[in-house]
């Protein structure tokens, strides 16, 4: 069976740098806390083109936090999409907050022209989800938030390094939160997130709850007062280990992404005279392909007989969080008409792309899919 996604020839380029540098954390008797999240943290923010930024466990986390920096919990209202991952909406729910969904455009991302209707006056937050590796309508979507005053924390686990006119996902709202999960552009060997912030002040709040709440002074002492919490807070920190990998790994991900994107232009200009709908790049996007996306109404046939060539397809993802179980009785879950989303839903499948996929790999795959979609 032809691996989905493969850390292990990634792993394999980098092993013995990888290994060196553990080496030096773990002698360093530092494991949280230390230089190599510092380092990190400052590296990311450069890289990225955003003003501050910490490192935290994961994505989940990360927007958890965002939201409690903000002050939502029971009572509020956050908006966002159905058709994202699950964690984008328990994040929310763990505040307390009602999650209201916003219908999708034929992009698969939040429909600025379906927000305004699901605002009400306890309408705090937007949360868009920048969805496969493409960033929303961000300048429609500040906009709203502006006219309306409510806070933007974007979703961008799945979209590290994606531009919307030429600006870097995670600098347009009042958060950013990231996922370092493995599969992910950016991955760590386990679990690991970031939240970037345009504010200061947002930024020394989400620093003090990612860790109980203990104020954290990094220019002198490690912390102020050690065992004294200024606010409630949780425990999400990216320790030492993820944080050496995340750093080497850096320096690589540009690279990646145009990977990437050579892929997905071979799978369009294969797949272009082809029955199945295409994921389109707008014009002033940067798009970089977690996931390439397409769209049948008559996927079960074309999965099973990728299957049967030994090709595993996954569905990003088969049933949206309204119709799930944990969610579509809820009353702290609210939408209004879901349509788009619902449609989608029965129809997209992702096919194989990560950086170390090979070209003439993804050249069998299409010209499976032609064939079977010939035979249809
Ligand atoms: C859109 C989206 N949001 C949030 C998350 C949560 O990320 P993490 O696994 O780092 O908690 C994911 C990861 O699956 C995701 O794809």
């Amino acid at each position: 069976m032809m691996n989905y996604w493969s850390y292990l020839n990634e792993y394999k380029s980098l092993r013995k740098n990888i290994l060196k540098s553990l080496d030096k954390t773990l002698m360093s008797g530092q494991l949280f806390f230390g230089n190599q999240m510092k380092k990190f943290e400052k590296e990311f923010i450069k890289h990225n083109n955003l003003k501050y930024g910490i490192a935290v466990g994961s994505c989940t986390d990360a927007i958890y936090i965002s939201l409690l920096g903000l002050g939502i919990g029971l009572g509020d209202e956050v908006l966002t999409v159905s058709n994202t991952a699950i964690p984008t909406v328990s994040a929310i729910r763990s505040t307390g907050a009602k999650v209201k969904f916003v219908d999708i455009d034929h992009n698969y991302l939040m429909d600025p022209k379906k927000i305004e209707k699901c605002i009400s006056k306890k309408t705090k937050v937007i949360i868009p989800v920048h969805l496969y590796g493409l960033a929303c309508e961000m300048d429609s979507i500040c906009k709203l938030a502006k006219k309306y005053n409510l806070k933007i924390i974007e979703d961008c686990a799945q979209a590290q390094g994606a531009k919307y006119k030429s600006r870097k996902v995670g600098s347009f709202g009042d958060a950013g939160c990231f996922s370092f999960y493995p599969t992910k552009i950016l991955g760590a060997y386990g679990d690991g997130g970031f939240i970037s912030t345009n504010s200061y002040k947002l930024l020394k709040k989400v620093r003090r709850i990612r860790f109980y709440g203990i104020e954290q002074n990094d220019k002198k002492n490690r912390f102020n007062k050690k065992y004294y919490s200024n606010q409630h807070g949780i425990n999400s920190r990216l320790d030492e280990i993820q944080s050496t990998i995340l750093n080497i790994k850096l320096s690589k991900v540009n690279s990646w992404i145009n990977k990437r994107n050579k892929l997905a232009k071979i799978y369009s200009r294969e797949l272009k005279k082809t029955s199945l709908v295409l994921p389109k790049v707008p014009e002033n996007s940067k798009h970089v392909f977690h996931l390439y996306v397409v769209y049948h109404k008559k996927r079960e046939i074309i999965i099973k007989n990728l299957n049967k060539n030994k090709i595993k397809i996954n569905i990003n993802y088969p049933f949206p969080i309204h119709k799930m179980k944990a969610y579509n009785r809820n009353k702290n879950v609210k939408y209004h008409n879901l349509s788009t989303t619902e449609k989608m839903a029965k129809g997209i499948f992702s096919l194989p792309l990560y950086p170390s996929l090979k070209e003439e790999n993804v050249l069998r795959i299409t010209k499976i899919i032609k064939k079977i979609l010939k035979d249809m």
